[in-house]
């Protein structure tokens, strides 16, 4: 394990039972509330969007906002908010996407996006991998380019890796 690997992991908070029984939470606030591993995890990211040649960053709410808005600043791109249904003002492209039971909508400001960005996600945790899957289609419902995804944490037992593949459609899925 990398050093910036041990610092991140040290800061992430196992928390059982929430927020119902049998869930482990994974809990972001100690790493937010430590500058040195917060700045270090923002570096990882936005040597991502250099990577990745990223010229947008949609953040996935909430955490996705927390970590995607100081990678923007820093790496001198644009930031775009995929937010829960309803909470966006203007005209939107709204997703639904499953859960275990039921579905969900996420939506994006359409004038946001267009054929000359290229995207890349950015959220806390990759767990079935269906809000990044949703995020993706909104991408490229809009026209827009997808250059990957970056999350924090990984939960590789749920394999959301698998479920975003073919949306991916070989971009790249980076957990830090
Ligand atoms: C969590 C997490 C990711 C998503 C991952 O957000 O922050 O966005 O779930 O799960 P998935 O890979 O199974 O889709 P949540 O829906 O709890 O929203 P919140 O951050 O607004 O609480």
């Amino acid at each position: 394990m990398t050093d910036i690997e041990e610092l991140l992991l040290s800061r992430i908070r196992d928390v059982a039972d929430y927020p119902e029984p049998g869930v482990m939470f994974k809990d972001i606030t100690p790493l937010l509330a430590d500058p040195a591993a917060f700045t270090a995890l923002t570096d990882a990211l936005a040597e991502i969007v250099e990577r990745t040649g990223a010229t947008k960053i949609v953040g996935l709410e909430a955490r996705g906002f927390i970590l995607g808005a100081p990678v923007a600043v820093r790496a001198g791109v644009g930031f775009i908010p995929v937010r829960k249904a309803g909470k966006l003002p203007g005209a939107t492209l709204r997703q639904s996407y499953d859960l275990e039971y039921g579905s969900a909508q996420i939506e994006v400001h359409a004038e946001d996006l267009s054929a000359q960005d290229r995207v890349l996600v950015i959220d806390d945790v990759l767990a079935t991998g269906g809000t990044a899957e949703a995020s993706l289609q909104l991408i490229r419902r809009a026209g827009a380019q997808v250059a990957g995804v970056a999350v924090l944490m990984e939960l590789a037992f749920l394999d959301g890796r698998s479920r975003l593949a073919p949306a991916l459609d070989g971009a790249p899925l980076e957990a830090l």
